[in-house]
């Protein structure tokens, strides 16, 4: 099936989906990943540029592993006048974008970074192959399959006394070649499961916390993917991303009527762009709901093709072999793990980027952007049924 979707798509083709539906000769695609990261001449341009990088190489150093939260000393926080160092949470950040985000943070001195894991040694060999500074990181255990783990995840962070002052929901699973689904602790098909409802629940935990920070700009970012947007050629490479009336979700996921958002038969490449068309209306509805009220800055984004990231890991052997060197040398597309994560870096630090509600892009001179969500993607109808229905499934509406 891969192969077959590698050689439909393999040849790059010659027009792309622009948001009015108009077709042009700047896009093409290779599985479902833009070939290049051209800029649409009706986007705007971004103030900031990044800065230039070489790639990250992590090696497993042995290390000793404790296992419970370290506490925080409040003392160490200055007054509301001066800056004090910011504490971001990065879920997924043992490896690939959320690992090169978490060094590029720690690296300025001014962050805090924790790392939300479900594998707390290999977060901690990857820190410390990274060169990142002890004092500069926590790691603390989480699995996002398994709602009792957010949520003990969530009490451990609170009880540790940190303010938060930026979440970033980065973590995911991609099951390409899946040919039957597999699912989370509570039951869930386990892309939707891990990549959305997992996120949502733990971002409703910590929101009160980021309503108490006192830091001057507060922001939960929600990692999204070109993949999940149809209004680009690679969102139109089979299968589409489509929530349809969501009764896979209503019915929870769980294989007895349907495992996947729009109640049709499995697909596991398709249930991860529909988990992040979640990921991105989530956003949306966040900021719908809380940014007037908290003044935190809502925002998601699509960091480029990271094409070397462990993401691809259940891909074919093939897919893996070609998909980097065609979008480094053919596509130029290629974006390192490492200018991935200033991309994400700038989200969570860059003053210029505060503006909520926005899902973030960036051009081939690296520039941010405003980048255009798909029809479904930016549907408020919609964000607000994902938002109603994921509450009831994770437990937080009496309905459940
Ligand atoms: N790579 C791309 O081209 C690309 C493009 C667009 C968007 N993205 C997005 O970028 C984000 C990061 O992906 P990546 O490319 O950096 O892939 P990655 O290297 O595989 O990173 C994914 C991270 O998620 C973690 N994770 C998976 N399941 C988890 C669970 N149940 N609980 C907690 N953590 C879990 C992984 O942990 P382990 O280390 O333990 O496996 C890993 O740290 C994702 O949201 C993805 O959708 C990637």
């Amino acid at each position: 099936m891969a192969l077959q979707t590698a050689a439909h798509v393999f040849a790059p083709s010659s027009f792309s989906l622009h948001k009015e539906g108009k077709s042009s000769l700047k896009e093409s695609s290779l599985f479902g990943f833009p070939l290049i990261d051209h800029v649409k001449a009706d986007m705007k341009r971004g103030l900031f540029n990044s800065r230039k990088s070489s790639s990250i190489r992590v090696q497993a150093v042995a290390s000793a592993a404790a296992t419970t939260a370290p506490t925080f000393t409040p003392s160490t926080v200055q007054g509301k006048k001066t800056l004090r160092k910011g504490t971001v949470i990065i879920t997924g950040a043992s490896s690939g974008l959320g690992l090169a985000t978490a060094k590029s943070l720690s690296e300025t001195g001014k962050w805090h970074v924790v790392m939300a894991c479900r594998d707390f040694l290999k977060a901690e060999k990857a820190a410390k192959a990274a060169g990142m500074s002890k004092e500069n990181y926590t790691i603390m255990h989480l699995d996002l399959s398994s709602l009792d783990s957010v949520r003990q995840f969530a009490d451990g962070f609170k009880r540790s006394g940190r303010p938060l002052d930026v979440l970033v929901c980065n973590a995911a699973v991609y099951q390409p070649t899946a040919r039957e689904p597999s699912f989370t602790a509570d039951g869930f098909e386990l892309s939707v499961g891990t990549n959305h409802l997992g996120h949502f629940l733990l971002s409703r935990l910590l929101l009160d916390e980021m309503k108490q920070s006192d830091y001057p700009s507060k922001r939960l970012i929600i990692v999204g993917s070109i993949t999940g947007n149809t209004n680009t050629l690679a969102g139109n490479v089979p299968p589409k991303a489509s929530l349809g009336d969501m009764r896979g979700l209503q019915g929870g996921l769980n294989g007895l009527s349907s495992t996947m958002i729009d109640g049709g038969g499995f697909d596991g490449a398709k249930a991860y762009k529909d988990s992040k068309v979640c990921n991105m209306l989530t956003m949306q509805e966040f900021h719908r709901r809380y940014h007037e009220e908290t003044g935190i800055t809502f925002a998601s984004l699509y960091p480029g093709c990271i094409a070397t990231t462990g993401l691809f890991r259940e891909h074919i052997p093939l897919f893996r072999l070609l998909f980097p060197v065609f979008q480094k040398f053919v596509t130029k597309g290629f974006v390192t793990e490492e200018e991935s994560g200033e991309r994400l870096a700038q989200v969570v630090s860059d003053p210029s980027l505060t503006k909520s509600g926005v899902y973030w892009s960036w051009n081939k001179d690296s520039a941010s952007f405003e980048n255009q969500l798909s029809k479904e993607a930016s549907n408020a109808d919609k964000a607000r049924k994902v938002w109603e229905i994921s509450e009831k499934l994770v437990g937080l509406s009496e309905a459940a």
